[in-house]
């Protein structure tokens, strides 16, 4: 009989630690006794449980013990055939998942904006990828969702693609119906992947939009980290139906991921998968209450931002304001200097994003945004505010194979020089990691004014002096 509640692998680390083991092995801080005196108070209760794969404690890369177990129960809960603990997020799920289809040359069908590490598994599987263009949505004013009819025209072009990779919900919650493209693509014969990094906690049900293993995905996975109290860096990989290569899969699960994974994240993610199956019709009206609160809060600052509504789509636990007189990235400057915290800015939105449980005092966060609306009233600028121009086509192919982007040689010109070059590196406005412009593609006019105007509006991106130029290939 399984029991939601049990924590096999962190009971395991504590009941180590009551031991008080002498050690003769790694790590070197010694369960916390051997450590810098200044960060001793901070580390000390986590170094109790930063063990190693000792009698006992089982192996990430070979488990047949408690690691074992505590991903028997995850599977259990979420409803997938075969679930693993990853240690490098979902990035690593993603490297991993496009690694294990694809071999150089072969095509695989991917939502355009998709984050970064979908994008770096494509070129380092050397795979083609046939990039499907996301739609504008009028009621979030962003580019977020594919279509059923792009999929089918993807399928019916490029009949030797390998699988479909998609990423449900976006970064700010909003899903779509997946399971009719699911559907679709099955009846192609082809696996799905879907990153799901957003969405661990869909496994809740109402008012959760519907989890991705429902809908019929093969592989998903999900930063356990991001929606549900996990630590940084801890994700669910979900395996469900025979459409899987599972072998290839653990194969480049052990190549990119450390030989010595951390426990302290692994145990995070044995006790976030109980913390959500204890999470009960109580838990969920008090967390539901406290965010109407909120949300009604931020509502009443209307002079600023709207407080974007919810469709059956969204995700409750974030909120979206759409500003009105300043741009995105200035309001969450402010909002910031009072100690709000946001978790991304856009052009012209700023998303909020709610725990499980009720975290926000009311009073404080009312008082903070007073200051923030003295503020705010001194520096309305409407002039700032430069939306998204961008459109993408329904169906992309890059200009150069990633096996050609290797052998060319790369140089740095200035941004009145790059047009119509083919873009040597990915240029990705960091949060929320998905790339205006994609490495292999071509250079134009439209690239160049929305990096600029971002550059201008404050955004960040994790190129080197992006202001100044752009890598390209000169002897394609
Ligand atoms: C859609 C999406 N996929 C993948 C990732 C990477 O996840 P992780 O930080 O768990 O590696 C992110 C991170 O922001 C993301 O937003």
């Amino acid at each position: 009989m399984i029991n939601q509640n049990e924590t096999p692998l962190y009971d395991a680390l504590v009941n180590n630690k009551t031991k008080h083991p002498i050690s003769f092995h790694v790590p070197g801080h010694k369960y916390g006794q051997v450590f810098s005196e200044r960060g001793k108070e901070d580390y000390s209760s986590l170094l109790s449980i930063d063990a190693t794969e000792i009698t006992g404690l089982d192996d990430l890369h070979a488990p047949d013990g408690v690691i074992e177990k505590a991903q028997k129960l995850a599977a259990h809960y979420f409803n997938s055939d075969f679930t693993y603990f990853l240690i490098n997020g979902t990035t690593v799920g993603n490297l991993s998942m496009i690694l294990s289809f694809c071999v150089p040359g072969d095509e695989i069908i991917v939502q355009r904006n998709s984050h970064k590490s979908v994008l770096n598994g494509l070129e380092l599987a050397g795979a083609k990828p046939v990039f499907l263009g996301p739609v504008f949505e009028e009621d979030t004013q962003r580019h977020s969702k594919i279509t059923l009819h792009s999929v089918q025209r993807a399928l019916k072009e490029h009949p030797e693609a390998k699988a479909v990779f998609l990423t449900y919900p976006d970064y700010f919650g909003r899903t779509y119906a997946l399971g009719e493209i699911i559907a679709e693509v099955h009846a192609h014969g082809l696996p799905v992947c879907i990153d799901e990094a957003h969405g661990v906690h869909f496994q809740l049900g109402e008012p959760f939009p519907s989890p991705a293993l429902k809908e019929g995905a093969d592989l998903v996975v999900q930063s356990a980290h991001k929606m549900a109290p996990a630590m940084t860096m801890s994700s669910f990989l979900h395996v469900q139906g025979e459409r899987i290569d599972q072998m290839r899969l653990e194969h480049y699960l052990q190549v990119l991921q450390s030989s010595s994974p951390s426990y302290p994240l692994m145990a995070s993610l044995d006790l976030a998968r109980s913390f959500l199956a204890q999470w009960n019709h109580l838990n969920k009206q008090q967390a539901l209450t406290s965010i109407q609160e909120v949300r009604q809060v931020f509502a009443s600052y209307e002079e600023h931002w709207s407080v974007l509504p919810l469709s059956p789509y969204d995700d409750p636990l974030k909120m979206t304001l759409q500003t009105k007189r300043n741009s995105g990235y200035e309001v969450m400057r402010v909002l910031e200097k009072m100690d709000i915290h946001p978790e991304l800015a856009t052009s012209d939105q700023i998303l909020l994003i709610f725990g499980l449980a009720p975290s926000v005092e009311i009073h404080e966060l009312n008082q903070r945004l007073n200051k923030v609306d003295s503020q705010l009233k001194k520096s309305n600028n409407r002039a700032t505010i430069n939306v998204d121009q961008l459109s993408f086509p329904e169906i992309q192919i890059l200009e150069m194979a990633y096996s050609e982007m290797q052998r060319t040689p790369a140089e740095r010109v200035n941004w009145s020089e790059a047009d119509d070059y083919v873009a040597a590196e990915a240029v990705i406005p960091y949060p929320p990691g998905i790339p205006l412009l994609m490495k292999g593609e071509r250079i134009t006019d439209d690239h160049r004014n929305r990096v600029f105007s971002l550059i201008k509006q404050g955004a960040r991106f994790q190129n080197v002096a992006i202001e100044k130029g752009i890598r390209v290939f000169k002897g394609e």
